[in-house]
């Protein structure tokens, strides 16, 4: 798996790893990260970890990656439940997806202040446990919600446009790159990135028939 690596030797980073390496199943993962302090800034103004959604029950088929909790999703402790999870769950529908057989996770498990974008360390910081959550799940498919998401699995550089529509193999996954649903929000109902993210969810539909 392409996730980034801080650029020089982080200890925060480091514990995370290995405390998410020790965790031998999704409810010990979870207990190990709602603690998490590895993020100064983050842990002092967040109000949950929001460690992400699974399937009741056994092996999601696909995992939805978003960037970071935004409000009400750092107030519920659950990931996608404000205005982008509200028409994310819409556009799942109408593509024929099942959020309930999905894993739902985030790059980063904090609320940003403000819902700034994550920065650099802090998404470094918090990679191990999106890379463990992603051993233990094991998803075969996986659909990166913008851009943060997207450069975590694709590499620094991508963009969005470019690997957008089709899947790319990582670690043994399809990796679907598309629009977060915020853009879909932010250029509304008949903008390019809601078509966009639609038809990407009908093809990973499409894929998983
Ligand atoms: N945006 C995200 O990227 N993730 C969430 O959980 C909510 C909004």
């Amino acid at each position: 798996m392409a996730a980034p690596r801080p650029p020089r030797f982080d200890a925060a980073a480091a514990g995370v790893a290995a405390a998410a390496d020790a965790a031998a199943d999704w409810a010990a993962l979870a207990a190990a990260a709602r603690p998490c302090v590895a993020c100064p800034e983050l842990a002092a103004s967040r109000t949950h970890v929001v460690v992400g959604d699974v399937p009741a029950v056994g092996r999601p088929r696909l995992a939805l990656v978003g960037e970071a909790p935004g409000a009400q999703e750092d107030l519920t402790g659950r990931p996608f439940v404000g205005r982008s999870g509200a028409l994310l769950d819409q556009l799942l529908a109408e593509a024929g997806l099942d959020r309930a057989e999905a894993a739902v996770l985030n790059v980063v498990k904090c609320r940003p202040p403000g819902n700034r974008t994550p920065k650099t360390p802090e998404v470094a910081r918090c990679s191990g446990w999106l890379r463990r959550q992603l051993e233990l799940l094991d998803p075969p498919v996986v659909v990166a919600l913008g851009l943060s998401a997207a450069r975590w699995f694709l590499g620094p550089r991508t963009v969005l446009a470019d690997v957008r529509g089709q899947p790319h193999e990582i670690g043994g996954r399809a990796v679907w790159a598309t629009y977060h649903p915020s853009a879909a929000i932010r250029f509304g109902p008949a903008g390019a990135p809601r078509a966009g993210l639609l038809a990407d969810l009908i093809a990973v539909a499409e894929s998983l028939r």
